[in-house]
């Protein structure tokens, strides 16, 4: 209010001065206006864990998750697509008389996987079928690659691995992802499948995977924890962030269609980086451990579960990932669209 003479009082003026954001938060409306990121179904992958025989096993540490037979992976598939989730990615549960040193049931044509490949693509051909390409589920070391005197071989650990994309991409799938972390996999893998004649099945690549404590639930799902040691000659130092995007440049000049951060929560600051670095979509992997923790506290009534699981998603999302694979992408689809 201006006084006697016409003059703004100095508290006046403070307030003309003032910058009140609120404003652009006053409705829901004006949010949705100004809402810089948005989560959507399209933007889940689904990752689900098979077993070669009857029936659903429930898996301890991750409540609403369990390991299915074939058939009860096909309802699941139905359900997923039927609530916009468009991609699946499969982790086996082998029987450890299959395990062994070198893992050859990785490739065997008829094995699990390339199974479970067949029967989705066959009733299903518009789902995007993801693999995971990494000898874990299959070594009798519990080691994502060859092991020998206690060391991890690279070289011929790629060789075997190109095998089993090979095999996968012949059973149908459409994206394969090494999550392996040897060196020179992804180049050796888009030679193996081009030869082939595989031009158009796409390389999800596990860019910036982590040695991380938050894949314990996973491990226990698969049974596949390391025999000894752990993954820390592979698999990077979650100090480093600068190191992704050298393997980042690695990834690209080899051929890779896709980068993937994991694990995803813990990681925001590398999806970001990596997301300035490159033009090829980003992937993001809310790991077992991420589930479990929102799972628990969820059960346990300290923290509300839709909301916080949609805030990580959007998080991530606003980080710079494109998409997101979590245990929780049919749920979240189905919150999503309420
Ligand atoms: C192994 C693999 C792991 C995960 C995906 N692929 C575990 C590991 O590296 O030990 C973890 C996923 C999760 O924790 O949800 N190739």
């Amino acid at each position: 209010m201006p006084d006697a003479y016409g003059v703004d009082t100095l508290a006046d003026l403070m307030m003309d001065l003032i910058s009140r954001p609120r404003r652009n938060r006053k409705s829901e409306a004006i949010r949705a206006f100004h809402r810089e990121t948005v989560l959507a179904p399209q933007h889940l992958v689904y990752p689900v864990f098979i077993h070669d025989g009857k029936g659903t096993q429930p898996i301890a540490s991750m409540p609403g998750c369990a390991r299915l037979s074939l058939e009860a992976l096909l309802a699941e598939a139905e359900g997923a697509l039927s609530e916009g989730v468009s991609a699946m990615v499969l982790f086996p549960a082998i029987a450890d008389e299959l395990k062994s040193s070198q893992g050859e049931e990785a490739y065997r044509a008829d094995g699990l996987v390339p199974r479970a490949i067949r029967a989705l693509k066959n009733r299903f051909p518009e789902l995007i079928v993801v693999t995971d390409v990494a000898l874990d589920p299959y070594s009798s070391d519990g080691h994502d690659g060859i092991v020998q005197g206690g060391k991890i071989l690279n070289d011929e650990t790629v060789e075997v691995l190109c095998k089993q994309a090979l095999c996968q991409a012949q059973a149908g799938a459409d994206i394969i992802a090494p999550s392996d972390m040897m060196d020179g996999r992804v180049a050796a893998i888009r030679d193996t499948l081009d030869d082939a004649g595989f031009t158009d099945v796409s390389i999800l690549s596990y860019t910036a995977k982590y040695a991380s404590a938050f894949y314990g639930p996973f491990r226990d799902a698969l049974d596949s924890a390391p025999k000894f040691g752990d993954k820390k000659t592979y698999q990077m130092d979650p100090a480093n962030a600068r190191e992704a995007l050298r393997e980042l440049a690695l990834d690209e000049s080899e051929g890779a269609d896709m980068v993937m951060v994991k694990p995803a929560g813990p990681y925001l600051d590398v999806i970001h980086r990596v997301r300035e670095y490159t033009t090829l979509p980003v992937a993001a992997y809310q790991v077992s451990g991420e589930y479990a923790m929102l799972k628990a506290a969820s059960q346990n009534g300290w923290l509300e579960e839709k909301r916080v699981v949609l805030e990580s998603l959007l998080g991530i999302r606003r980080a710079g990932a494109d998409v997101i694979l979590t245990y929780y992408a049919r749920q979240a689809a189905r919150w999503l669209r309420q």
